[in-house]
């Protein structure tokens, strides 16, 4: 064993110990990436478990890493986390970006959690979050346990993440309208959703919302058959169609073009806009009036469903006891209707993408 990794162990081990001595313990949390609806559900739960059951005090860091590199925090207790379960959004704030992205990050975030006695944290985060998080338990052994988020329902390991619920609920109610307004004109309405790496949101809401096609970024689709399908059903009678659309979605190559898209400071591709290309092809093979619809943000805003409340109200629970067993490096997960642990190692730099007999065996099915 080489000498750097004796002094991570020892690092750990100091760790472990001081959660063994002291029961009680000062947690930080944050929430990074994207938000979406549940996660101050998970705070609550969190702040619930931790304070009443452990005597947990509870630290809010602000503004994902920023918070922590920059020492901005609030705090939160069962007190101020009163009617908080139902509401969107999160109250710490969240942003992209990490440690490793500033010279003296990760220094910063070690000092911090030595000088204000933070005992561990816990990561609530997409993809970008639980890598950093792997990174910096791995790299640096900070005792972090990850909590999975986004309603792209995208991340390994889980078989669901929060958020993912209300998104499909939001897709599916939005197509819904759609269809009395698309029968009324008899046009098509092609209906872009979130889901960047995979159609988990298309397939679920397309199902759901009983689309004439649904469009994923795991099957390259070909634009040719997607006009050929929306014109047979117009010869058997039927004028109004519904095309779902991942964001992520791309076209077969050769056959048509997608502009180059934006990339954020963060290398974050700005996705938005394959619909209304998709809106315009088929509007230019079939001669059918065709209207994009572009739902955005719209999905990840507002309160979450039930099903996301109690998720995010399991996961947070959960985190906190895993944080009292000295559990580091593992992300709270679902898998068959339990509550597991996995390790972040396995979760980190993969993509969890559709399940392909989902759209294969049953959304294909209802398509034109
Ligand atoms: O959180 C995931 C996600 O909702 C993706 O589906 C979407 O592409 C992205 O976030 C949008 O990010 P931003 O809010 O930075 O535009």
């Amino acid at each position: 064993m080489s000498l750097e990794s004796d002094v991570e162990c020892c690092k750990r081990l100091q760790w472990r110990l001081r959660l063994v001595v002291s029961p009680f313990v000062r947690v930080g949390v944050l929430t990074g990436g994207g938000d979406c609806p549940g996660l101050n559900a998970v705070l609550r739960a969190v702040v619930r478990k931790g304070e009443r059951y452990y005597g947990d005090e509870i630290v809010g860091f602000r503004d994902a890493w920023d918070g922590v590199m920059d020492r901005r925090t609030t705090p939160l207790t069962i007190e101020t986390m009163r009617g908080l379960l139902p509401r969107g959004g999160t109250v710490l704030g969240t942003r992209r970006g990490s440690p490793f992205d500033r010279p003296e990050g990760v220094d910063q975030v070690e000092a911090t959690m030595s000088d204000m006695g933070i005992d561990g944290l816990i990561v609530i985060g997409g993809n970008g979050s639980l890598s950093v998080a792997n990174k910096l338990y791995t790299e640096r052994g900070i005792p972090i346990v990850g909590i999975p988020k986004t309603i792209d329902n995208d991340i390994e390991g889980t078989e669901v993440t929060f958020g993912f619920n209300t998104a499909v609920q939001i897709a599916t109610d939005a197509i819904d309208r759609l269809h009395t307004t698309a029968e009324s004109h008899d046009r098509v309405m092609v209906v872009e959703v979130m889901g960047r790496h995979s159609g988990w949101i298309a397939t679920h809401a397309g199902i759901a919302g009983g689309a004439t096609v649904v469009m994923i970024p795991e099957r390259p689709f070909n634009i040719e058959e997607v006009c050929d399908r929306i014109t047979r059903r117009h010869q058997r009678g039927r004028f109004a169609s519904i095309v779902v659309v991942a964001e992520g979605a791309l076209p077969l190559p050769g056959t048509i073009e997608v502009a180059d898209r934006e990339v954020d400071q963060f290398g974050h591709i700005q996705l938005g806009g394959i619909g209304a290309l998709v809106a315009q092809e088929i509007r230019a093979r079939t001669g059918f009036e065709t209207r994009p619809v572009l739902l955005g943000h719209v999905q990840r805003g507002g309160t979450p469903t039930a099903a996301d409340r109690v998720l995010s109200t399991r996961f947070g629970v959960e985190a906190i006891d895993a944080v009292h067993r000295g559990a580091w490096g593992q992300m709270v997960a679902l898998q068959a209707d339990r509550i597991v642990e996995v390790p972040l190692s396995q979760v980190a730099g993969r993509t969890r993408q559709l399940d392909l007999s989902l759209f294969d065996d049953v959304a294909q099915v209802f398509f034109a």
